[in-house]
């Protein structure tokens, strides 16, 4: 199973239920990015990569320069903590992203950025803040490969996880039986369980996997 290829991009997941871990590089060491991404590279399936610009969120880390020095062959799912995401589409194409996950809260026309997402050759997945209501997603939902569901407020690692996620992505779990559906935030062995429960097939962890003593272990944890 771990070899097929449609299960490391994340396609017939949902249908077949099986968890996807995504480590969050934000808990990484940066300066030997490649280094820590390896010592995770055969326990995991996606690898989250989270960009923020200091205006949607209030913190920075890095852009399109510093994915494309990513060497992996895990699929990039980068989260677009920014404003005016459709900014940034052609780059991250270029730094060979996968996926490109924007906010729902930072798009002004979604539906002609998941159109210039794919029209790149990436996935389009959207994400929601943990205060934003299910409904901000509606007219989206038909239309991408995945949604991103915050149990934290964006911006910082090693946050505590909000139960508010929970019933949101048992809703969508029923809604849409197939839809790839992805907690971000606060992701541990015991959170993790209670998202997989309520439905979610791609669970995001940065400081439990990275802060670990053994990180081989803490993914096996998630699973
Ligand atoms: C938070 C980021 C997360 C972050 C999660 O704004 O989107 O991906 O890395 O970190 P943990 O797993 O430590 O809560
Ligand atoms: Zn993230």
């Amino acid at each position: 199973m771990k070899n097929d290829e449609s299960l490391r991009d994340g396609l017939s997941v949902a249908r077949l239920r099986r968890v996807l871990i995504s480590p969050s590089i934000l808990s990484a060491d940066f300066g030997q990015l490649n280094e820590e991404i390896a010592s995770i590279e055969t326990l995991a399936d996606t690898l989250h990569v989270d960009v923020m610009d200091g205006h949607f969120v209030p913190n920075l880390t890095f852009g399109a320069p510093v994915v494309r020095c990513i060497r992996t062959k895990l699929p990039l799912h980068c989260h677009l903590m920014v404003e005016n995401p459709e900014h940034y589409v052609e780059a991250f194409a270029e730094a060979h992203a996968a996926e490109f996950i924007f906010h729902i809260e930072a798009s002004k026309d979604a539906e002609a950025l998941i159109k210039k997402i794919r029209g790149h050759g990436m996935k389009a997945g959207v994400s929601l803040n943990p205060g934003t209501e299910l409904g901000a997603l509606e007219k989206v939902l038909p239309l991408v490969d995945s949604v991103l569901v915050m149990s934290v407020n964006p911006g910082f690692g090693g946050q505590e996880f909000m139960p508010v996620a929970l019933e949101k992505i048992r809703v969508l779990r029923e809604k849409f039986p197939n839809l790839n559906i992805a907690v971000d935030g606060g992701i541990n062995a015991e959170t993790g369980k209670l998202c997989r429960e309520a439905g979610a097939n791609i669970l995001v962890a940065g400081s439990f996997i990275f802060k670990a003593n053994d990180r081989a272990v803490a993914i096996a944890g998630l699973r």
